[in-house]
């Protein structure tokens, strides 16, 4: 990666109806429009069925053939029975980095007790990293404000950019 170039996202929405064209796509744009402003390209962005094999079969191919710096999904992170992107994403896992999904639920508890309904998880595949968000436009920008400052530097770790961190511990 050159000096200029800037790290790649994929977002998926994970939605039955968005993915039949009967609700629109609010919480991929907020994404989408946080990332843009943070310096992110965003190269693919699609709206999936809420089924794990097609979940998990988009983050493959997000990760494997474009080779995407990091995916952010939105959507069925919940407890109803048709909310499978946790189950997904655990899949295409080939390490887990729990502390960002983690960070997402101790920011938002400060905001919303419901947060412990989120059963978001945040893992890496490879050279890329894999971060569920909420389903709510309202949550996804809470979230996603909350831990963009830090990935930036996961991302450079991961992809052996930089070995050190710049905050240094006292
Ligand atoms: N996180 C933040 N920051 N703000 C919110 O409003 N809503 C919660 C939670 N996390 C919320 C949040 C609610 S009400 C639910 S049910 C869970 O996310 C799961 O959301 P999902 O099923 O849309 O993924």
């Amino acid at each position: 990666m050159s000096e200029n170039s800037k790290f790649t996202a994929g977002i998926i929405t994970a939605s039955d109806k968005g993915s039949r064209g009967e609700r629109e796509d609010v919480s991929g744009a907020v994404i989408k429009e946080l990332l843009v402003g943070a310096g992110y390209e965003v190269v693919g962005m699609k709206i999936i069925p809420d089924d794990e094999n097609l979940l998990y079969e988009e983050m493959v191919r997000l990760c494997d053939e474009t080779g995407v710096d990091v995916v952010f999904t939105t959507g069925g992170t919940g407890f109803s029975p048709r909310d499978n992107t946790p189950e997904a994403t655990l899949r295409a896992a080939t390490k887990n980095a729990p502390g960002i999904a983690e960070a997402i639920r101790a920011y938002s508890l400060s905001i919303t007790p419901r947060a412990m309904l989120s059963r978001g998880v945040s893992v890496m595949r490879g050279q890329s990293l894999i971060i569920n968000l909420p389903g709510s436009p309202k949550a996804v920008r809470e979230s996603l404000s909350y831990i963009l400052p830090s990935i930036r530097h996961g991302i450079e770790i991961m992809k052996g950019l930089t070995g050190e961190c710049a905050v240094k511990p006292e």
